[in-house]
């Protein structure tokens, strides 16, 4: 049944958020010791020093803990939530979701739960259709996580890749509110380049197919063509949201881009000419942790308090898909 949300609540506001990372870090000099590479070439491509990695927690169990933070932090009840998202890639299972795997864990009883896949934007694309929920009166208070174990979908043997991925969760509550909150969301994909970011699932495998050399799922990537719609991804976005919201880059206090390489960052923090400390960076920390790295990063933030009540920030991200997209929030 539709629930009807009263006039006045037609925003959606952050209450609180949460995260969680695996305890195990791995660092540029462990990666050595696996495959041929160095502290000196992982850290001047990518900005990266280390990352965590899981070692045996799934992606719901980090979505748990990171999902109980949240909650906690948003003085809710986990009753209280009526839509549970996961953005996540690496689904602990085909079926039941991730998201009603959490709903078990943390006793959402009357939460609608799903997962949405969008690679490293999942996050936004969740928080936009948790938004648009909210909006419409169809739920009022939503849990939205991206969360990840890459590990497992990764070839230690593959240089190339491996030294580039981190395991981690981030979550965040949402709430109908009178006051302003999520002012400008943007979202856009294009499938047609989408096979310069790939990892295959399951082939067709029945007694009526016949059997074809079956493709590893480890994650494959076109670095270079990646960098490139990277940059652009992200300043498309960013720009979108402040032309649409009627804002400037300069009412903005921080930016939270997602965390993959701090190249891509530095080229966006020259195109789009402003100070570096406005882009919000720990991927040194975690290395490039897909979906969770926006929420994770912005909890961060939060918890730091480099955000007050108020003010503008702007989450933006980029991924498999091709996927992009950015959110203005009046936090
Ligand atoms: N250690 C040492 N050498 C390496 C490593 C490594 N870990 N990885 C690759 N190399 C070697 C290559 O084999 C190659 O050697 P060769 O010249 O003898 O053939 C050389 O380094 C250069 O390889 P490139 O792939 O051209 O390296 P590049 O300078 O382009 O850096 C990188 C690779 C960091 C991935 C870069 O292309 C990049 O930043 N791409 C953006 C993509 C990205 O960040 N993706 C993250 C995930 S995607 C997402 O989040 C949506």
């Amino acid at each position: 049944m539709v629930k009807r949300m009263s006039k006045e609540l037609k925003n959606v506001k952050i209450l609180g958020t949460g995260r969680y990372v695996p305890e195990k870090i791995v660092t540029n000099d462990d990666l050595s010791k696996i495959v041929d590479t160095s502290d000196e070439w992982i850290y001047t491509r990518t900005g990266i020093r280390e990352r965590r990695i899981s070692e045996g927690e799934n992606t719901s169990e980090l979505s748990t803990k990171a999902a109980l933070e949240a909650i906690k932090a948003s003085e809710i009840a986990a009753e209280d939530i009526d839509l549970l998202i996961v953005a996540t890639c690496t689904p602990d299972k085909f079926v039941p979701s991730t998201a009603c795997l959490v709903q078990a864990n943390i006793g959402a009883v009357n939460a609608t739960c799903f997962d949405i896949s969008a690679a490293c934007t999942g996050f936004l694309y969740a928080l936009n259709t948790a938004a648009q929920f909210i909006k419409s009166g169809q739920c009022k208070t939503a849990l939205v996580i991206g969360a990840e174990v890459l590990s497992k979908i990764l070839d230690w043997n593959d240089r190339a890749t491996c030294v580039l991925f981190g395991d981690g969760a981030g979550a965040a509550i949402l709430t109908a509110s009178e006051e302003e909150g999520i002012t400008s969301i943007y979202t856009k994909s294009d499938g047609v380049k989408g096979l310069v970011l790939n990892c295959e699932a399951l082939e067709v495998r029945n007694p009526f197919t016949p059997l074809s050399e079956r493709n590893n799922s480890f994650v494959s990537m076109e670095g270079g063509e990646v960098f490139k719609f990277a940059v652009k991804a992200m300043e498309e976005s960013i720009e979108n949201v402040l032309k649409s919201s009627g804002n400037s880059i300069d009412d903005i206090k921080l930016i939270v881009p997602h965390q993959a390489n701090k190249r891509i960052i530095d080229t966006c923090v020259k195109r789009l000419k402003v100070d570096e400390s406005k882009f919000y960076v720990n991927l040194h920390n975690y290395g490039n942790t897909s979906a969770a790295s926006i929420p994770i990063a912005f909890d961060e933030v939060v918890k730091k308090g480099l955000i007050k009540r108020g003010d503008k920030v702007i989450l933006v991200g980029f991924g498999g898909g091709l996927t992009w997209g950015a959110a203005l929030i009046s936090f």
